[in-house]
């Protein structure tokens, strides 16, 4: 298989896995099970989005797409962005209920944002 195809499965796999390991520790806050911060999901969804970036910078080597010149991958990073805070809100324990139900949409909403920019990759 070619470092593109092996960088795009392990992007995408990854970019999946990130949402998915995102909502399942927002349910576990919600259905009053903290106690995921004790355990492996405490590091494992670090560890997949470590991966998740690296693969990223790996696809900017072996494809032509260039951010600060191709929009849809520069709007993608500064959602990146968004992402990150606003998943750092929601998780928060110390936060209120609003602020952090807030933030959990914010950053759910970011992230199909870049899931639509990705698949998409519109041209702007
Ligand atoms: C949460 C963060 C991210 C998610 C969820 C995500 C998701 C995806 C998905 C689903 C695709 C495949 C789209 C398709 O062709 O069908 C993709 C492609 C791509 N991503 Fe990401 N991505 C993320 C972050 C990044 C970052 C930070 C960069 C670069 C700085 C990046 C660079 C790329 C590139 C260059 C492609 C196109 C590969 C190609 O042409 O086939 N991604 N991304």
């Amino acid at each position: 298989m070619s470092a593109y195809l092996i960088l795009k499965h392990l992007h995408v796999t990854t970019a999946f896995l990130t949402v998915v390991l995102f909502a399942l520790r927002l349910l576990l806050d919600a259905v009053g099970r903290p106690g995921w911060r004790q355990t492996p999901l405490r590091w494992i969804p670090h560890a997949n989005d470590t991966v998740l970036l690296a693969a990223a910078i790996g696809l900017l080597f072996v494809t032509p797409w260039m951010p600060f010149v191709d929009g849809w991958l520069t709007a993608k990073i500064f959602l990146l962005v968004g992402y990150i805070i606003a998943g750092l809100f929601a998780l928060r324990t110390t936060l209120t209920t609003p602020v952090r139900i807030t933030a959990a949409v914010l950053a759910l909403v970011q992230v199909t944002a870049i899931f639509h920019l990705a698949i998409n990759k519109p041209v702007f």
